[in-house]
């Protein structure tokens, strides 16, 4: 089958496509024909290596896993052993982040514990955008304790892929959010249903004068102390995303209860929840740009610049 492959850790260029064996799953696995894939900020970590700390687990001098790539839609080709929930021809999304990757390929061999039917309404485009995201911004989201209606929520980086879930997972929520974004976006986090806007370039969210109950910082850029004062009393913060070491040191080690580090870790119980809401068209992934599989370097390269307008698909033609 065809993959795209990396020897060794570096820019998107070290990606090259190559014929690599078809895996066979194991007894609780499903063997995935991917039809399409999304792009997240882990695949260019992973790739890059960085921060650097991550190579403990990714492998020291080169990377372990050869064939990047989390998130996937696609066809149950085959099924282990042990496999009862699922038969060849179902339509499933899956997501391979604590599962040696392996998504920006023809097949993958999918554990049961990360894939769940594909939701019906969506294409396999819009479904491979869903599970690193969307479950992230879920996990963030009800880190400190289910989300209750009316409360003052802000998201901050509110039109990157995790943020606009969050947005819309929010709202289904039935609280009031404030989305931070950039002067471009503001009409986009306005259709994805938030009350209230923040223009980043004009306005610093953490000196308004206005305080939130939960504030979900997809982006990471933000000190412990900026976060706290934008508190309520009472208030917590998820933090997703980080810029640089010194912001992610810092909020590890500086935030306690209220501001914490949140790690997401795909499920397919999350995944159902999320397969619930799309098909109650509460959430609905945003498509930013389309690339073809030959072009995931290209995908890659444009995600790593930091300004998609939610999410980037790649279709495995
Ligand atoms: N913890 C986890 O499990 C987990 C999972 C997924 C991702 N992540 C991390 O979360 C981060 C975001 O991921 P993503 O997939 O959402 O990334 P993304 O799709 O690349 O989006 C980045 C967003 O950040 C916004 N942004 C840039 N500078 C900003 C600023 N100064 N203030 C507010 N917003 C700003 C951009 O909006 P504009 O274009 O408007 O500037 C863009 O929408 C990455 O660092 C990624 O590694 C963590």
């Amino acid at each position: 089958m065809r993959a795209f492959i990396y020897e060794k850790y570096g820019p998107p260029e070290t990606l090259r496509m190559a014929e690599v064996d078809k895996p066979a799953p194991n007894a609780d696995e499903v063997l995935v024909k991917v039809l399409a894939a999304s792009v997240n900020a882990a695949d260019w970590h992973v790739l890059r290596g960085k921060p650097l700390f991550s190579r403990a687990t990714l492998g020291l001098l080169r990377p372990k896993h050869k064939i990047l790539g989390v998130d996937i839609a696609g066809q149950v080709e085959a099924v282990g052993s042990g496999v009862t929930r699922f038969m060849p021809g179902d339509e499933v999304y899956a997501n391979l982040l604590d599962h040696g990757y392996g998504g920006f390929a023809e097949y993958v061999a999918v554990p049961l514990d990360v894939v769940s039917l594909k939701p019906a309404s969506l294409s396999f485009e819009e479904a491979a955008a869903v599970p690193m995201a969307a479950v992230t911004a879920l996990q963030g989201l009800r880190h400190h304790g289910e989300l209750q209606p009316a409360q003052q929520v802000l998201i901050n980086g509110a039109t990157g892929g995790v943020g606009s879930f969050a947005v819309q997972l929010a709202k289904a929520s039935g609280t009031e959010v404030t989305a931070v974004t950039s002067t471009g976006n503001l009409d986009l986090v306005r259709s994805l249903g938030a009350d209230h806007v923040v223009d980043y370039a004009t306005t610093d969210f953490t000196r308004s004068g206005r305080r939130y109950d939960l504030i979900l910082d997809t982006v990471g850029n933000r000190s412990v102390p900026d976060l706290r004062r934008a508190l309520a009393p009472g208030g917590k913060a998820a933090v997703t995303g980080f810029t640089s070491m010194r912001r992610l040191l810092g909020v590890s080690l500086r935030g306690g209860k209220d501001i914490a580090q949140v790690q997401a870790h795909v499920t397919t119980e999350d995944l159902e929840l999320l397969s619930e809401l799309i098909a109650a068209g509460k959430v609905r992934p945003q498509i930013d740009r389309r690339y073809r599989f030959a072009d995931i370097p290209a995908a890659i390269t444009y995600l790593e610049q930091g300004h998609a307008r939610a999410k980037v698909v790649v279709a495995m033609t």
